[in-house]
């Protein structure tokens, strides 16, 4: 079965094909619009709409052409549903909807969080139902225990930030630019994880949830105090203090939930799991665990991981989510 995936959930136009009978994926490309919103620092939701409108069919003509696929090889179509931005959601759902019916192909709308997770099942070789899965992105934290494809009971989440989007507060508290998470990653490279001891919060308390506002606020004291100029060898310690304090809570979390669920995999997915210091710090420090993590560039959102939830979804006599609705919230145990 082929599937042709699109993602255009937030400000990434992502478009792929995938071949699920060799596991491959045959072609895809990513469109990034991050300069658009940088002056901002935030995503516009209009801007992102109206530019998804304009690159998402070139970007699908392409992919097909370097699939070297035609059209009447593509078996389905499957697009972003939700959660996310209603109006980029509206734009991938109303396109895929119509090319569906102009080539006469069914159609279908994955949930993006759970094509997050199920990307991982690129992997060679794959994880094995049941395990632990956490998803770390802009929009969300959580903790998954995962016991099959469409079988997901939520363990934990966050309470206020998610820890994308603590990265991105911080970034913007310390002058960087939009989206943060990789521009933290990079300037800590050169700083002292220990200089500032930052709180964890409720990392070390009864349950799986999380938060993250709490450590984002010190931040903020702290670079108060500092005043202006902000020292890049202050910025640099305060973002690899933040890095660290943030690493400790996935760690424990990740590992009170391996170990009150009696399981060894941990499967990880989201823009977050792209940050090199965090994915060294689960695999250091969860010793005996399994970790999967996706290849670096499906991280982040992208068209693979739509085309891939869509394979199986596909599959699954029992899911039906094909109509013209898109679900701007929409939980993971709800799909
Ligand atoms: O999964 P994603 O592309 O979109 C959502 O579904 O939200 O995640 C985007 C988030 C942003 O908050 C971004 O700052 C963060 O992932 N991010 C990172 C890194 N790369 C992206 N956070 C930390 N380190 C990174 N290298
Ligand atoms: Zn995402």
């Amino acid at each position: 079965m082929i599937i042709l995936g699109i993602e255009t959930s937030c400000d990434e136009t992502g478009v792929a094909i995938y071949n699920g009978k060799e596991n491959k994926i045959l072609a895809e490309n990513i469109y990034s619009q991050v300069h658009k919103h940088l002056k901002y620092g935030g995503v516009v939701p209009e801007l992102a709409s109206r530019d998804h409108i304009t690159k998402l069919l070139p970007l699908i003509s392409r992919t097909i052409k370097q699939s070297r696929l035609e059209i009447k090889d593509i078996d389905g179509i499957a697009f972003t549903a939700g959660p996310g931005l209603r109006g980029p959601l509206l734009v991938g759902a109303t396109l895929a909807q119509s090319l569906a019916l102009g080539w006469g192909k069914p159609c279908i709308g994955v949930n993006h969080m759970e094509a997050h997770l199920l990307i991982n099942l690129l992997e060679n070789p794959p994880p094995d139902f049941p395990f632990i899965t956490l998803l770390i992105s802009g929009g969300h934290c959580l903790l998954i225990e995962a016991k099959d494809i469409g079988e997901y009971k939520i363990l934990g989440q966050t309470k206020d930030d998610a820890v994308g989007e603590a990265f991105d507060k911080v970034a913007k508290l310390l002058g960087l630019n939009y989206p943060g998470g990789p521009e933290i990653e990079k300037i800590a490279k050169f700083g002292n994880p220990y200089a500032f001891k930052l709180p964890r919060p409720m990392a070390k308390g009864e349950n799986l949830d999380f938060s993250f506002s709490g450590l984002k606020t010190a931040v903020f004291y702290i670079t108060r105090e500092q005043g202006e100029p902000v020292k890049r060898r202050f910025k640099a310690d305060l973002a690899a203090s933040f890095q660290l304090a943030v690493s400790d809570i996935l760690v424990w979390k990740s590992r009170k939930a391996l170990l009150e669920n009696g399981l060894n995999q941990l499967v990880i997915g989201g823009g977050v799991a792209s940050n090199a210091f965090i994915r060294k710090k689960l695999d250091e420090e969860l010793d005996g665990i399994d970790l999967y993590f996706p290849n670096l560039s499906r991280c982040t959102d992208n068209g693979a991981m739509v085309a891939v939830a869509g394979y199986y979804r596909f599959k699954d006599p029992g899911y039906k989510n094909s109509l013209f609705k898109v679900k701007p919230r929409w939980e993971l145990d709800k799909v």
